[in-house]
């Protein structure tokens, strides 16, 4: 990954704020305004002024609002803040009491583009007022005719063509899943330890961890699961690149050849970087080794791009880093910019086994959600998203960088792009983790939105909407680094050393 090269910056210098904008970037470094990256023009004014506490969270409206929920709502729902939305613009989010934080979440990898983008807006207030269901099982509509075909369009290496639209990413997995079982004719998968899927059906049986399969079993019969490339915590205890991909070798000759399936593998399902894993990237040959491991079963590569994909990484789709082209990606999250949607796309020859009603939901390509997707795709696009999340997510990895020297809280910092993992351990050498539930909770209090994942609960992850400033991720980071400082004094970490 480039980082957000020295030698871009050009002579001149930037020009002050009229007088109408001022307050807005107040925190600009000096610079281009191509450097500064700041917001759109279009985020609204309370927006940039982010952070702003008025109130301890939760303040008395949100409380009224909390208590009712917690009456008349699910007990399922695993909420981590304790606050109601009132609304979102850029890369702020504002809650019921007034108070406005900046935002590292993107509503999980779903607002890429960011909150409220007027685009999406505007595209969902004009086809609700026309039409919002276009029952796309039976019939025709024109913008899930142009979103299929830019979504070719922007296929890795344009080799991808015919989708399946449905709700979710679940669904989504769910569609591959049973796209590789018609045209394989095969019954047996590969998945990852670390991995998430989804939480319905197959995607839920292809997601490793124990707390989420609790109590649903028995789940799908015929997946075997093998070691992910978590090279900061290799379960082999190797050290790449001297291990020479030890997992895959595993993979290989032992999962595949002795107790695991037996022989009829349709897919291997994988992320391209973990998402709720941890924020796991792996060495740049994992998956070009995967790719022929696939092949030589005569196995599908289904790549799960729910929470990479749409320029998250710095490329459209994450598979680019690592010049893999899967036979079925997965989309979902950002594909429909905040309405529910969730899709797959194949190799041609792939997508065309499945006959008229192989495969088929009420909603899935209906009018409503097309409208949203296909303005925020191309909002991604016409903004070049994902090159400013290449450069502001390099700018973002050398100061957190930086941060892992100061702060020995700080186990490993990796990523792509603006999806960036920071593991948190209580020792950097014996790397015991440390759950990262505490500091979240602070950085809330300094006014900055964050969440975690990672099999420990001990990884940060740095996704914020990609339209944030350059000026956003310094403060956001300021107040990252705050909570990770009080954490360290409070639990007087800062003195480890190699054990014995
Ligand atoms: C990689 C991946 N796949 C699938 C899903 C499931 O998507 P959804 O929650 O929309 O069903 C997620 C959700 O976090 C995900 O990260």
């Amino acid at each position: 990954m480039s980082e957000m090269a020295e030698d871009e910056a050009v002579g001149e210098t930037a020009k002050p704020p009229k007088a109408a904008e001022k307050g807005k970037e107040d925190r600009r470094s000096p610079g281009t305004a191509e450097e500064d990256f700041p917001l759109p023009d279009w985020v609204a004014d309370w927006a940039r002024e982010a952070p702003r506490i008025v109130v301890r969270a939760p303040g008395p409206k949100s409380k009224a609002i909390i208590k009712i929920d917690r009456e008349y709502v699910s007990y399922a729902y695993d909420r981590c803040f304790t606050f109601t939305f009132e609304k979102a613009s850029g890369a702020s989010v504002m809650d019921a009491d007034g108070n406005v934080l900046l935002d590292f979440t993107a509503g999980i990898g779903v607002e890429n583009a960011g909150w409220t983008h007027p685009k999406v807006v505007k595209a969902i207030q004009d086809q609700a007022s026309k039409l919002i269901h276009s029952m796309a099982n039976d019939a025709y509509f024109d913008k899930e005719a142009f979103f299929a075909k830019l979504l070719h369009e922007i296929s890795p290496g344009k080799a991808l063509k015919g989708t399946f639209f449905g709700n979710s990413g679940a669904e989504a997995v769910e569609a591959a899943f049973k796209l590789s079982r018609y045209y394989t004719k095969r019954n047996e998968h590969v998945a990852f330890f670390g991995s998430y899927h989804g939480r319905i059906g197959a995607g839920l049986s292809l997601t490793s961890k124990l707390k989420l399969r609790y109590s649903y079993g028995p789940l799908l019969p015929g997946i075997v699961f093998t070691p992910y490339a978590y090279c900061y915590r290799c379960p082999f205890k190797q050290t790449y690149p001297e291990c020479g991909l030890w997992c895959m070798d595993y993979l290989e000759n032992q999962v595949l050849q002795m107790g695991g399936p037996t022989g009829q593998i349709s897919s291997i399902v994988v992320e391209p970087i973990q998402g709720e894993g941890g924020y796991v990237v792996p060495p740049k040959d994992f998956l070009p080794k995967l790719k022929k491991i696939c092949e030589s079963q005569g196995a599908l590569l289904i790549m799960d791009e729910v929470q990479t994909g749409f320029a998250r990484t710095g490329r459209m789709f994450a598979c680019e880093h690592f010049d893999v082209v899967p036979d079925i990606l997965v989309m979902g999250k950002a594909l429909g910019g905040g309405v529910p949607l969730g899709a797959i796309i194949a190799k041609n020859e792939i997508m065309k086994k499945w006959r008229p009603g192989s495969h088929s939901s009420t909603f899935g390509g209906t009018a409503i959600t097309m409208a949203a997707g296909l303005a925020h795709v191309q909002a991604i696009i016409d903004e070049d998203l994902a090159d400013r999340a290449e450069k502001l997510g390099a700018y973002a990895m050398k100061l957190l960088r930086e941060m892992q020297q100061r702060r020995e809280i700080i186990g490993d910092v990796r990523g792509k792009g603006l999806m960036i993992g920071v593991e948190l351990v209580k020792n950097q050498y014996t790397k015991e983790p440390h759950e990262a539930t505490t500091v979240q909770g602070k950085c809330w209090r300094g006014g900055l939105m964050t969440i975690t994942s990672g099999i420990y609960g001990n990884v940060f992850r740095i996704a914020p909407p990609l339209c944030i400033s350059k000026a956003q991720i310094e403060k956001s980071l300021q107040i990252f680094e705050q909570a990770l400082k009080d954490e360290e004094e409070f639990l007087k970490i800062g003195t480890s050393s190699p054990p014995g």
